[in-house]
């Protein structure tokens, strides 16, 4: 795989516009989020990290931080780019910044037919099915696994 570089990027940079830009590409166009429900609030505070190769911004996600975890989202990679190990290049990489600066728990929901990248990561789904964006997800969480899977 040519070199792919990681990057935690400010929002209303080039590179965050244009992580914004694959995430529409992603999630409205090709998995029918409905637009309004794909940018929010979360974004002016989140922090957002993107994978640039190429040139180009081929992978975002966002880190959220709540009061009990940080919570881990809109994980995207460009179509060119799956099945090469961008996202969990990406993921880890998000993950061990934050670990260095003290957080230890991490949370996100997952697509249902997802839970396997997660699971390579350490997280266990815990709850209930619902419906996120038209698509059935599960929590997820890499803390406290064995009450979470007790939860099921
Ligand atoms: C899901 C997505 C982010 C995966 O990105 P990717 O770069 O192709 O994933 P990686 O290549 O880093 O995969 C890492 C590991 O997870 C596995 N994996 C990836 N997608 C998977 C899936 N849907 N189900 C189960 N396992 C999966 C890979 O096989 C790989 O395993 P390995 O390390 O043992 O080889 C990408 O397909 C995507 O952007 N999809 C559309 C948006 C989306 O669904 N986002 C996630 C919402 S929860």
């Amino acid at each position: 795989m040519s070199d792919i570089i990681i990057l935690s990027v400010p929002v209303f940079s080039t590179l965050s516009n244009a992580a914004f830009a694959l995430r529409k590409e992603v999630f409205v166009w090709e998995q029918k989020v409905p637009e309004e429900e794909e940018l929010d609030s979360y974004d002016l505070t989140a922090i957002h990290y993107v994978a640039v190769a190429e040139g180009n911004v081929v992978a975002t996600l966002r880190l959220i931080t709540q009061p009990e975890h940080m919570k881990i989202g809109r994980v995207a990679v460009h179509q060119a780019w799956r099945g090469k190990g961008v996202a969990r290049k990406l993921i880890e990489r998000a993950m061990a910044d934050a670990r260095a600066k003290g957080q230890e728990r991490f949370y996100l929901t997952a697509q249902s037919d997802k839970l396997g990248l997660y699971e390579k990561l350490g997280f266990v789904a815990f709850g209930p099915e619902f419906m996120d964006g038209g698509m059935p997800h599960r929590a997820m969480r890499d803390y406290d696994k064995a009450s979470a899977t007790l939860i099921d």
